[in-house]
């Protein structure tokens, strides 16, 4: 069984051909950083008209690479959404148009699914399990019950863990994207200098929250001698925020793991997805987490932690071993929540 999938819901075009068997016959990705970088951030428009320039190239590429013609594919794949919805368009309706030439069935995936299956084939990991979501645009904890069967535990109320790295990132002057230069910053830093605050750490439930941490940190950075920031100042407060956040989301994880273990007793497994997965300081706390909690800790490689099209081919794998394949009138979805159910967030400045 294998599969074409596509990826253009953020700043990363992408496309890849995966067997049934989890086997990456090709990945062909494109960043459009270098794009969005004078900006300090991804500007849609931009991204949008980058992935309608590259897509059909990239496509080619990893069809090329992977030795197999659209004869042989069982499915196309492609991200209908959550993300930036002129992308998002893109990628879905080149899907539609390969489906429709080539008569093949259509997967139309939910980007945040992509990230919460990828442990299936990088770590064989057997549902259900406990899902720890950290991007640039959510950051969830949830529950897998299987394909398509998610239970939300906990969301934050204000920004995104990746979010808060970009953010403090821009603040300190270390540019875009935030999390990796940060976690660079911090590796020479003094974690102790600043007592930034741990949001929520110790309260019930397992929501998060990032934006009083934000704040603490500009007030930091605004209380040094101005004209004197120097390289330690900006390593010891990127050390202080990525310590004071990773222990704010260990808190909430722990939490997380005590409502699963009792929920779902054959549950073996905490796994983390998305681009902030990438961080070390945050794998190591999990591992400890994991450990006390009886759980083992899942993280797949980085490259298929941030975003990329493995995973949509994946998910798009597991949806057509199911027989979940989808019309060609699937609309591209700016939101998408994986738990419909869920209640919305309150807080700050919410988001669902
Ligand atoms: O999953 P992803 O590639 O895109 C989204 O769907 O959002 O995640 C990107 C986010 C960015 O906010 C980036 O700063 C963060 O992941 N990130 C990191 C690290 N690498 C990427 N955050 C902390 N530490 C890292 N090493
Ligand atoms: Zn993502």
């Amino acid at each position: 069984m294998i599969v074409l999938g596509i990826e253009t819901s953020c700043d990363e075009t992408a496309a890849a051909v995966v067997d049934g068997d989890g086997r990456v016959l090709s990945h062909a990705v494109l960043s459009q950083i270098a794009e969005h970088v004078p900006y300090g951030g991804i500007v849609p428009e931009i991204a949008a008209r980058a992935h309608l320039a590259h897509l059909d190239r990239l496509i080619t590429k990893a069809m090329d690479e992977a030795k197999v013609s659209y004869a042989d594919l069982a499915g196309v794949a492609a991200t209908a959404g959550p993300g930036l919805i002129g992308g998002v368009i893109v990628g879905l309706m080149t899907a539609k148009a390969i489906a429709a030439v080539h008569d093949i069935p259509l997967m139309a995936v939910n980007h945040l699914e992509g990230h919460a299956l990828t442990a299936r084939f990088t770590d064989n990991v057997e549902f259900p399990y406990l899902l720890l979501l950290v991007s640039g645009g959510h950051c969830q904890l949830l529950a897998v019950e299987g394909v398509g069967r998610y239970r939300r535990l906990g969301t934050t109320v204000d920004d995104a863990a990746g979010e808060a790295f970009d953010k403090v990132a821009k603040m300190l002057g270390l540019g875009y994207p935030g999390g990796p230069a940060i976690e660079r910053a911090a590796s020479s830093g003094d974690k102790t200098r600043f007592a930034f605050p741990r949001p929520l750490k110790g309260k019930p439930g397992c929501d998060f929250s990032f934006s009083g941490l934000k704040t603490a940190v500009r007030l930091a950075a605004e209380a040094l001698p101005e004209g004197a920031f120097t390289e330690k100042d900006v390593a010891d407060l990127a050390a202080s925020f990525q310590t004071a956040l990773v222990d704010s989301i260990a808190d909430r994880v722990a939490r997380a793991t005590d409502i699963f273990r009792k929920a779902y007793p054959n549950g073996k497994s905490l796994v983390v997805a998305g681009g902030v997965a990438a961080n070390t300081a945050l794998r190591d706390v999990l591992m400890k987490t994991a450990t006390k909690a009886g759980l083992s800790l899942a993280v797949p490689p980085q490259a298929l932690c941030t975003d990329n099209a493995v995973m949509i081919a994946w998910a798009g794998i597991e949806r057509l071993k199911l027989g979940l394949t989808d019309a060609l009138d699937f609309k591209a979805r700016p939101r998408w929540p994986l738990d419909p159910d869920a209640p919305k967030a309150t807080g700050a400045g919410v988001k669902a």
